[in-house]
């Protein structure tokens, strides 16, 4: 399975912090925030990444990590996002990088104290469609929120002001390939942009949506507020853990941090 990160956007959220540089460049503790994206795939056994990035600053990706081999990457690939299009928007870019097949997708400004690999091992074996990794917040209202119908995700509420659960979308998404081509379909959002909960939903639609629920602290890093959090969890007790794995939606807990993918 391949790995895409999206790291566009303007940060307006971080201003002035990231006039004069991209969000995902940002210190949260003592890395630039894109290295958590990138160590989170490669602890999940993915080492073939797109950086999706955009804005005025996209050239200072390749300046920090180069070919990725430092990091461990074996294949680091970039392409740019014009405008604002939105994160299903700049999903779209990574059509020809997909090949087919499955990837994982994570947001860049998302850090977790655990791993990934039990879900994305979970869904090389599951046959189509999508999963997502779900935690449980304190101001759900920011995030995607999902309304359960039994042990199913019965739709996602983008941003909602009165939210029926708990628990947040992380920005950690894994798809097939039809992903591009429900893209397609899309139409702007009040915000102006094709949203990434519209992918979800209609994977919903399609009744193909797994989930699972993180174990170990998830947070953005998006607003000063998360960006501080974020550092203050890094700086505390370190993030991408082998041993801090998923609890599946089926209940059962793992932190089997051998599980291939
Ligand atoms: C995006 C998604 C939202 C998700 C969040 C996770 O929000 O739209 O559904 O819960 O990422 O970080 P944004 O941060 O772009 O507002």
């Amino acid at each position: 399975m391949k790995g895409v990160i999206l790291a566009g956007g303007l940060g307006t959220r971080l201003h002035p912090l990231t006039r004069v540089t991209n969000k995902h460049l940002l210190p949260v503790y003592d890395r630039p925030m894109i290295h958590y994206p990138i160590q989170c795939l490669l602890n999940a056994g993915i080492d073939e990444i797109l950086i999706v990035t955009g804005g005025e600053h996209a050239g200072d990706f390749l300046k920090l990590l180069g070919n990725g081999k430092h990091l461990g990457v074996k294949e680091l690939q970039y392409t740019y996002q014009e405008g604002e299009g939105g994160i299903a928007d700049a999903l779209k870019l990574a059509e020809d990088f997909a090949e087919d097949g499955k990837i994982c997708v994570v947001l860049g400004d998302n850090i977790i104290e655990g791993n990934i690999r039990r879900a994305v091992a979970d869904f090389f074996a599951q046959p189509s469609g999508a999963k997502l990794l779900l935690k449980e917040v304190p101001d759900p209202q920011r995030f995607g929120v999902p309304r359960l119908d039994g042990g199913h995700i019965a739709e996602i509420l983008e941003k909602p002001a009165d939210p029926p659960t708990s628990l947040a979308v992380t920005g950690i998404y894994l798809y097939d390939r039809d992903v591009f081509s429900i893209a397609e379909t899309l139409k702007p959002s009040d915000r102006g942009e094709l949203e990434i909960t519209d992918v979800n939903n209609a994977y919903i639609e399609r009744g193909d949506l797994t989930y699972d629920v993180l174990q170990g602290w998830w947070t953005d890093a998006g607003t000063v507020e998360s960006l501080y959090r974020a550092t203050r969890l890094v700086a505390e007790g370190g993030a991408n853990k082998a041993d801090v794995g998923m609890q599946s939606s089926a209940g059962g807990e793992n932190t089997d941090a051998a599980a291939s993918a």
